[in-house]
């Protein structure tokens, strides 16, 4: 009865001496874990190395490898857990296993098809060399196959907690797990920043298997703030399943203050006596802790501080405002407004103008009667007005600068000229053909205007 569990110890003792003596003849490099996705494939890297393995294989009449499933017994009478059988091909409870590696150069990689649920088990590497040179399951390297019904979503990296400054550089990568190599997922961005640099490809992970991987490279620009940035990833799968999932981010984005303007309520355009608020709008970020510091036009000095200010119009706050917001990256001021008071002085100005041009126009007036007497008195004695051609030059320009004084007289008054005989001998004046040769510009720049004007008269002349 003793001797039972000493013969068992020595069982155990030996298995341990055995295996820990078996361990350095051979081994398997392969993932621990593999997550699969139902209805699609997974591919199972793997490598082996047996001791002395080139004279083993030269020796050998076949080498072939085998996967067990669940249990790392190896028992042919019930061969329920043996689900492919590389040397004729047998497969069990998989639509399709496929070895991809070329066992002969210790290269083991297989593919299992139309993963189930119930696929979800330890699975164990086993080769055999015949006749009877090697024969070994890998209990020491098995791989457990995770079968999920959803795909997982792809990772993002920075995660949204970062913030970047405007005009850097930034990198974005997202990665997507592809337990199917054959049939990768397909990836896409969407609610980019402008003109990104987009790289993606297939890349091996330390474990060996596989993920699509993206990477986004673009210049952070205000406009960027707050975008939820995505990755959206499809697997191909043969099941009614979702097949997408989608990671997104938001893009902070620091900046200095954009856009600043001013908002003026109610109007523009107000009466005395009227609140008028002024509201600096800005983009900023951060947007907290802002300053906002106000100003008049002509005003050494800022007006006052804060987002929004009252005034009570007065005739003298008529002018143009304009504001500056400041955050801590920076500040921008805005364009001025225009702030007309109703009934202030700044609406006196036009009246001003209105009065002193109405009271020389009048001034005008009398010295153009004065002359046109003159010319009256001239011609009563019957001295000749007309221009004669053998007058020199100089006395033309003399007269005619008497006659283009009457013309601008004309231009500012032609509608309101009074049709009194003043009018009627202006127009008798036909001596002014004589003149009709000498369009040519004056010599002082102010009379230029007004003798274009004495042409004009011309033709209005020759039309008669
Ligand atoms: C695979 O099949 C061969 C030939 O029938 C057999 O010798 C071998 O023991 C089998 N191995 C397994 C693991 O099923
Ligand atoms: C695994 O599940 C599928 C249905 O998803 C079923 O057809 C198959 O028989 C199951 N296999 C085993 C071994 O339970
Ligand atoms: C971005 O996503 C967050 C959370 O997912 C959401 O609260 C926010 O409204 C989204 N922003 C935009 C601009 O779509």
């Amino acid at each position: 009865m003793s001797v039972f569990p000493f013969m068992f110890f020595l069982f155990f003792t030996s298995k341990q001496l055995h295996s820990s003596s078996e361990t350095p003849t051979f081994n398997a490099v392969l993932p621990k874990r593999v997550k699969a996705l139902s209805g699609s494939c997974v591919q199972i890297p793997c490598k082996f190395n047996v001791s002395d393995f080139e004279s083993k294989l030269k020796t050998a009449d076949s080498i072939f490898a085998c996967w067990l499933k669940n249990t790392d017994r190896f028992n042919l009478k019930k061969p329920d857990n043996i689900v492919f059988n590389g040397s004729q091909n047998i497969i069990r409870g998989f639509s399709q296993i496929d070895l991809l590696g070329n066992v002969s150069q210790r290269e083991c990689t297989t593919v299992f098809y139309d993963i189930r649920k119930n696929h979800s088990d330890n699975y164990y590497f086993r080769l055999q060399m015949e006749p009877n040179i090697f024969r070994a399951t890998f209990i020491y390297s098995p791989v457990n196959i995770v079968v999920s019904d959803v795909p997982q979503p792809p990772e993002l990296k920075p995660n949204d907690l970062q913030e970047v400054m405007e005009g850097t550089m930034v990198n974005v990568s997202c990665s997507a797990e592809a337990p199917c190599p054959k049939q990768p997922p397909s990836l896409f961005w969407s609610n980019i920043p402008n003109s990104p640099i987009i790289t993606t490809q297939l890349q091996e992970k330390h474990d060996k298997t596989q993920l699509v991987f993206s990477q986004m490279t673009f210049n952070a620009f205000y406009m960027d703030h707050r975008k939820n940035i995505s990755c959206t990833v499809t697997y191909p799968r043969n099941t009614s399943n979702d097949t997408t999932v989608e990671t997104s981010m938001m893009l902070r984005v620091l900046f200095p203050p954009k856009e600043t303007h001013v908002i003026i309520e109610p109007s523009a355009s107000v009466s005395v006596g009227t609140n008028v608020i002024l509201t600096c709008k800005s983009k900023a970020s951060p947007s907290n802790y802002m300053n906002y510091t106000w100003y008049k036009d002509g005003e050494q000095k800022h007006l006052d501080f804060g987002e929004q200010i009252t005034l009570n119009a007065s005739r003298t706050s008529g002018g143009r405002y304009f504001c500056m917001a400041k955050n801590k990256h920076g500040s921008q001021k805005s364009l001025a407004v225009q702030l007309i008071v109703e009934g202030s002085s700044n609406s006196f100005v036009p009246l001003i103008a209105g009065c002193v041009g109405g009271v020389s126009a009048l001034l005008v007036l009398f010295l153009l009667a004065m002359i046109f007497r003159r010319l009256l008195l001239a011609k009563a004695s019957n001295k000749s007005i007309i221009l004669e051609s053998d007058l020199s030059d100089q006395k033309k320009q003399v007269q005619i600068s008497s006659i283009y004084a009457n013309s601008a007289i004309m231009t500012s008054e032609e509608q309101e000229m009074p049709k009194d005989e003043n009018d009627e001998i202006h127009y008798g004046e036909i001596e002014f053909q004589n003149l009709k040769t000498n369009c040519t510009p004056m010599k002082n720049p102010d009379e230029e205007t007004v003798y274009a004007l004495v042409c004009r008269a011309e033709k209005e002349i020759n039309q008669n």
